[in-house]
């Protein structure tokens, strides 16, 4: 049985995936785990650059954007202040909201993804999620819940754009299905039926 491990949650925007992210991380605690939950694009320097990419404050070409997302990526494992390599060895579950596979389905949609993937190679090698969970809903639902729970759509938040992230989602987990773990739950039903699934699943990991 693992003590800790260390899960990744994706899905389009507007999945709920940061919901289930919360909801799992207090499972988790309820069963006696020392949890840490976090998220990217991160609070730190390069995460703040970014939202302000995505909200439109401030330009950037695609690329670029891939390599500040893969920098922020690696701060988030290496920083001395909370970064997860640390705070595995300390012992705590690690649940991130997003990791490398939003990378790959984000950015594949305007540059290479074999470049993306091979570019994010580190961060697998430093640390590979025990579980990548994919929360996967219709994108019509998906744009349907960002309208009705924010005023200003951000930079990918357009019909076709999330049916293109999630066709990409499909294709990187096509592309490594022999490297990595990865779980797909449909998302598209009540907050709790989706936590209940995903719970089972993590808790395979734990047996
Ligand atoms: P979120 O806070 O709703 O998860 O949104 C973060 C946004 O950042 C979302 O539109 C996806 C985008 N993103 C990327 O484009 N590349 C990445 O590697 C990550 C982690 C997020």
């Amino acid at each position: 049985m693992k003590s800790n491990v260390f899960i990744a949650i994706e899905g389009t925007d507007g999945s709920g995936k940061s919901t289930q992210a919360k909801l799992l991380a207090e499972k988790m605690s309820a069963n006696g785990h020392r949890v840490h939950l976090t998220f990217e694009p991160t609070n730190r320097k390069i995460g703040s650059l970014l939202r302000n990419i995505l909200k439109g404050t401030e330009k950037a070409d695609q690329t670029t954007i891939a390599g500040l997302f893969l920098a922020d990526r690696l701060d988030h494992l290496l920083n001395e202040d909370d970064g997860l390599v640390k705070k595995m060895a300390d012992g705590y579950t690690v649940i991130t909201d997003r990791y490398y596979f939003s990378s790959y389905a984000y950015h594949g949609v305007y540059v290479d993804m074999d470049w993306v993937i091979a570019c994010n190679e580190m961060c697998a090698r430093i640390l590979k999620p025990d579980m990548n969970i994919f929360v996967d809903v219709p994108t019509d639902e998906c744009m349907r819940r960002i309208v009705a729970n924010r005023e200003n759509a951000e930079l990918y938040e357009t019909n076709e754009n999330l049916k293109k992230v999630r066709d990409n989602y499909i294709k990187a987990f096509g592309k490594l299905k022999d490297k990595e773990q990865i779980v797909t739950i449909n998302g598209n039903r009540q907050i709790d039926d989706v936590a209940t699934k995903i719970w089972e699943k993590c808790s395979e990991l734990l047996k």
